[in-house]
């Protein structure tokens, strides 16, 4: 069997209130709880012969630096930003740094939402966003990157 240490590294990064999942909002986010999303994404990420890491935080700094540790590293980002979509320049900068397929993804309809919530300052430097498809959102990103990078 090939060794999936060698395979493609995708970093995925979740922002504020994504761990509280299942408990928050369940008609614009749904019942499935982080772990549970997580679990998927390495599931998928195998069956495509990538490799996946997972990171989630609260805290505006803690996500620059995830996506900092990225450089060099890995070979495409998933990042949901949360609500530091609508106002990180620093988050945007750090994606900008690590420049590599970046797919933007939300549980809900952002543009469906309230008007602070349809600015995204990740969206133009994104390779694309996946908007109000729930938690599948996710798993389309993967094999939208997995295209883009194989
Ligand atoms: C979100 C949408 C954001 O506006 C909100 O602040 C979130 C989640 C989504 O996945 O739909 O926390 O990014």
């Amino acid at each position: 069997m090939a060794d999936s240490r060698q395979n493609p590294l995708i970093i995925v990064v979740h922002g504020p209130n994504l761990n509280m999942l299942g408990k928050r909002e369940p008609e614009h986010y749904g019942s499935r709880t982080l772990e549970d999303i997580n679990a998927s994404l390495h599931a998928k990420a195998a069956e495509l012969g990538l490799r996946i890491s997972t990171f989630q935080s609260n805290h505006e700094g803690e996500i620059v630096a995830s996506i900092q540790k990225g450089v060099g590293r890995a070979r495409g980002l998933i990042i949901n930003p949360a609500a530091f979509t609508h106002t990180s320049v620093a988050i945007r900068d750090a994606v900008l740094i690590l420049d590599v397929p970046t797919i933007e993804v939300h549980l809900s309809n952002i543009y469906q939402r309230e008007s602070f919530r349809h600015r995204s300052f990740i969206a133009d430097i994104a390779t694309g966003q996946i908007s109000g498809l729930g938690a599948s959102g996710y798993l389309y990103a993967l094999e939208a990157l997995a295209q883009l990078i194989t």
